[in-house]
């Protein structure tokens, strides 16, 4: 089983090959959480983190080694279970810098990364306030779902009387590889998902495209990123009546091997100038792949991240399942770029996207810090 290191340049769950299972969870600070008091649950928060993401409990005693008087310091569901390559990765969204309301509890305003804002009414948002924004994030990543949750739920407990939980998000079944090691995986419209996404492996693409760079504003964000959540629902059961051929074109990719309809294998690059018999292009030019593909970005990439989700069904008897996607980028623009795009994709009409959330994920946590310890 997986172990990866907490502490480092970079915080963990982003470049790390993408674990099975996703445990997402977003607070809002409790009024009269002063900057003290932020600084104190960053702290706690850390040190819990850094044990968790090796296997051990929250905190020494742990779930039964403690007073037979006092609440136990862990809530003891992953007793005996491994790391399960668990990462925790901390987020700050706007509100960090400026409540609702205009007030800045923290005194964080001038810290405030000015790419930091809400993102901006795609078409097509039908976003949901209760699966939306928040100030706080904590992604956790397992290959095992009770130890993702595991870590959630002490996090969340660290919390209390600090920070309340506003939304979360289970996940299964990444829908991205993040390492060439990986195999491709599958989202729930039956598609590869991942292909041509970013790889850790990629000498230098991390650091053009992923990585807040020294230089770029603000200096504290360096070695950090930007994380963008949505909550996609897919309409499964239009889809599912769609012909094979169809999908394929509104793709732009083969659903057996996942590669581009202008031919080739997985890995061979698209190639949208390639025309069929009657000169129509084999790849259509309002599929996904082309409207996403850097080539019509102005460069833009992004390493996706996310996972799917099934969470029971509506009253109509329609599962509410779909993509929680995930993506971390240098900068907003790029996700804001591909997503402007996206409004012409043919996917869309099986697609809405329900939930949307932006943080600012600082860099990576040395020893004796506190995750996001430059901001202060
Ligand atoms: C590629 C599905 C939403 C950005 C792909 C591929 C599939 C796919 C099957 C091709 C394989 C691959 O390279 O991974 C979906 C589905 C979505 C969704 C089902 C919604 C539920 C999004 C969103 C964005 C996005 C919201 C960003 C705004 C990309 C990018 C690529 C891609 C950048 C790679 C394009 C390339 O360089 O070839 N997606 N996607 N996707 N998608 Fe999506």
């Amino acid at each position: 089983a997986s172990v990866f290191p907490f502490y480092g340049a970079h915080q963990a769950g982003i470049t790390t090959p993408a674990q099975d299972r996703l445990h997402f969870a977003v607070f809002d600070p409790d009024p009269g959480l002063d900057r003290e008091g932020l600084i104190g649950l960053l702290s706690d928060w850390t040190a819990a983190a850094a044990r968790l993401s090796q296997g051990l409990e929250v905190a020494e005693g742990g779930a039964v080694g403690g007073s037979d008087y006092a609440p136990p310091a862990d809530t003891g569901e992953a007793l005996g279970l491994p790391a399960s390559g668990l990462t925790i990765t901390f987020g700050f969204g706007p509100e960090v810098f400026e409540t609702a309301d205009g007030g800045d509890p923290f005194g964080l305003a001038a810290r405030r990364p000015p790419e930091l804002v809400a993102l901006p009414r795609f078409q097509g948002d039908a976003l949901e306030p209760a699966r939306t924004g928040g100030a706080l994030c904590i992604q956790a990543c397992a290959d095992d779902p009770q130890v993702a949750v595991h870590a959630i739920r002490n996090l969340s407990r660290i919390a209390f009387g600090r920070a309340t939980l506003r939304w979360s998000q289970l996940g299964f079944g990444r829908t991205s590889s993040t390492s060439t090691a990986q195999a491709t995986p599958r989202n729930l419209f039956g598609f590869k998902d991942g292909t041509a996404n970013i790889k850790a492996e990629e000498p230098g693409v991390a650091d053009e495209h992923v990585w807040v760079q020294p230089g770029d504003e603000p200096a504290w964000l360096a070695g950090g990123s930007y994380l963008v959540a949505r909550r996609i629902r897919m309409v499964i059961e239009n889809w599912d009546r769609v012909q094979l051929g169809e999908q394929e074109q509104l793709v732009g990719r083969s659903k057996g091997e996942g590669a581009p309809l202008s031919g080739g294998t997985e890995f061979t690059e698209p190639d949208f100038e390639a025309a069929g018999p009657t000169g129509a292009p084999l790849i259509d030019p309002a599929s996904h792949v082309r409207l996403a593909h850097p080539s019509v970005n102005g460069g833009a990439r992004l390493l996706r991240r996310g996972y799917n989700f099934v969470d029971g069904n509506d009253a109509l008897g329609r599962l509410d399942a779909g993509l929680f996607f995930l993506s971390f980028q240098r900068s907003p623009e790029q996700f804001v770029r591909v997503q402007t795009s996206l409004a012409a994709d043919g996917l869309n009409e099986y697609l809405k996207h329900v939930g949307s959330a932006i943080f600012a994920v600082p860099g990576g946590v040395a020893v004796g810090e506190f995750v996001g310890q430059r901001l202060f």
